[in-house]
This record gives structure tokens, sequence and C-alpha cells, in this order.
């Protein structure tokens, strides 16, 4: 005979969190599952718990009403009650990171298709409705390329000058809809000028494309 389900209760389901009530009756159990989100647990009640990981073996933890705990995300498990009354808690899911992971992952994509000097790449990952500021220019925000037919021409701009540059020791952070790259670009114009200067782009995404590339480099004197 298969244990009796836990019962998933959801109150919250939204773009930043998933707030699931777990109610076990005693011997019931969640079946394997692994997680996808960093996650918080706040018993609603004290409880015996019985968890099965993947090595198999049984270990228990003492749920205590009101007092939470956090884990990651890729924690894998069955869980289940193993003590002689009920008990619930709630799964507090951070989902928010989803969105955030997509657009790292984007932002790795991107960087990869510069140094490739893969143009047609670089644009499938840029909005239609986009913008490049680039790092100099007459105005304040620097040049201002609005269009995707301005931000090709910009870009193949660059190419063009710089037909070995490359976009070194790239490392990534994303906050929201806001996205930074940093890196030491180093290239060599057709003239034949080698450049070696640190810089960053801020990145503005719209869903999972690139709205706006921002971008800064030190002026070496
Ligand atoms: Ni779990």
């Amino acid at each position: 005979m298969s244990a009796p389900q836990a019962e998933p209760v959801t109150h919250i389901d939204d773009d930043r969190f998933r707030v699931t009530e777990w109610r076990f009756a005693p011997g019931a159990e969640t079946g394997w599952h692994v997680h996808g989100h960093d996650y918080v647990v706040v018993p609603l009640s004290d409880g015996q718990m019985g968890l099965v990981g993947p090595d198999g073996k049984q270990a228990q933890a003492q749920l205590k009403q009101g007092i939470p705990y956090s884990r990651r995300t890729g924690v894998a498990h069955n869980v289940s009650n193993i003590g002689e009354t009920p008990f619930s808690f709630l799964e507090i899911e951070v989902v928010e990171n989803e969105l955030e992971q997509k657009r790292l992952d984007v932002m790795r994509r991107f960087s990869a298709a510069w140094n490739a000097h893969d143009l047609e790449t670089i644009m499938e990952m840029t909005a239609d409705d986009c913008a490049f500021h680039a790092s100099a220019g007459t105005e304040a925000e620097g040049a201002r390329h609005v269009g995707r037919e301005a931000v090709r021409a910009a870009y193949a701009g660059i190419f063009a000058v710089f037909p070995d540059g490359q976009w070194t020791n790239g490392k990534a952070m994303i906050s929201g809809d806001t996205g930074l790259t940093w890196w030491r670009f180093v290239g060599t114009t057709v003239e034949g000028k080698k450049v070696e200067v640190d810089g960053c782009d801020i990145l503005t995404f719209a869903g999972e494309k690139i709205a706006v590339k921002d971008s800064y480099r030190k002026a070496r004197s």
C-alpha cells in the first residue's frame, strides 16, 4: 500500500514568490521531488518529519512551530510525516531567480557572440525596441544609436575598426532588469593601433532580450 499524499495548498503564485502550505496527515508524504528554487520553510505546527535523500537513507527532523529554515535550489528528497499527529508548514519559494538566471545566461551568450564577432546572434538577443549608447561621443550618454538598424550598424562598425577585438576576463551579474558585464577589451585597429582598456556594459533587459547596451571604458592617458 502506498503512503497517502501530503496536500499542497497554493496561497501565492506570482512572478516573485510561490507560497505553498503543505498539510501532512500521519504517514503522508510529498513523493520524490527536486527543488528548483531557493526556499524557506515555516512550520505552522510542531511535527516529526522524515526525509529520504538521494542516498536512500531515512533522516529525521523536528519541526518547531514558527521556527523557519532555508535551503538552496537543488535539494532532492521525499518528505513524510513520521509522527502520530498531523503537521503543516509553509514553503516559500523565490521564483524571481528564474528570470534572472535566464538573463544571466543571455549575458554569457551575448559576451560569447561579441568575442565571436557574430553580429546575427548579437541581434537575435537584442530587443526590437533597442538602443546602444557608446562609450564616447558628443552627448552625455555617449553616441546614441537608437533602433535595430542603427544599433546593428554601430556594432558592425566596432568589428570593422577592431577586426581582432576581444572582451577578455568577462564577468556578469544581474539585478532585476539591469545587467552588468565587465571586461578588459584588447584589440588592434585596422591602422595598427593597439588598445587595451577595462570597461563595462550596463544592460537593460526587456523580457529576455537586451533593450539597451550602455558602454563605459577607462580613458587611458
Ligand atoms: Ni522538499
